[in-house]
């Protein structure tokens, strides 16, 4: 049997009430029903990450050990995974800034692994999901085509901010399309590691 693809969900908003959970929580879901893939989620929430003012580049850092505890334990968590799914919602056209955060506080734990995107907003987060894929060839992150866009996440809820029965259902295709190719593309890039 071929070993489990090692899958970290990335949450890519922590604000009280964030539409991130509904998002994370349902494509973890979906994601946890393949047997070839071992999935952990990540909050950002538990990562206190300062704006990014570590002294010396992430690209220059040698084994792990970065100049902050922080960012050293960091490493550790990115370095275990062989993919991610960046969960990022649209603010002011982009991605999220606690996202651009984590991402910039590390490098070669992110070297050749693949990458699938779920966004939303008022566009699906098409223009949040094109700047993150804009920065992700610089940490050589691999994207995979599929992207999930979610629409207008804030009709999806009800006055309870619970997510409506069925509220994601439509986007079930999207997101399969995505996983069957980050499985793929995070085998291949293993081989690209070794
Ligand atoms: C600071 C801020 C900026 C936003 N800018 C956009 C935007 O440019 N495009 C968009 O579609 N939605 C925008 N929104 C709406 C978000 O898509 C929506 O609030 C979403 O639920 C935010 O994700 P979160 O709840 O997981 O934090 C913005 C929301 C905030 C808080």
């Amino acid at each position: 049997m071929t070993e489990k693809i090692k899958v970290h969900i990335i949450m890519g908003s922590v604000r009280d009430g964030r539409f991130n959970e509904k998002a994370t929580f349902w494509i973890a879901d979906l994601a946890k029903k393949r047997e070839d893939l071992d999935i952990e989620v990540v909050d950002l929430k538990a990562w206190p990450f300062p704006m990014y003012n570590e002294p010396s580049s992430p690209s220059q850092v040698k084994d792990g050990k970065y100049p902050s505890e922080l960012a050293t334990k960091w490493a550790a968590i990115i370095g275990k995974a062989d993919a991610y799914i960046f969960v990022t919602p649209e603010y002011n056209h982009g991605m999220s800034g606690v996202l651009k955060n984590a991402l910039d506080f590390v490098y070669a734990e992110w070297n050749n692994k693949a990458v699938g995107i779920v966004g939303y907003g008022s566009t699906g987060g098409s223009r949040a999901v094109a700047q993150l894929r804009a920065s992700l060839p610089e940490l050589q992150l691999a994207s995979v085509r599929t992207a999930v866009h979610i629409m207008a996440p804030w009709m999806l809820v009800d006055e309870n901010n619970q997510l409506k029965a069925g509220a994601l259902d439509s986007y079930e295709s999207s997101a399969n399309t995505m996983l069957d190719q980050l499985t793929s593309w995070a085998h291949a890039l293993k081989t690209v590691r070794a």
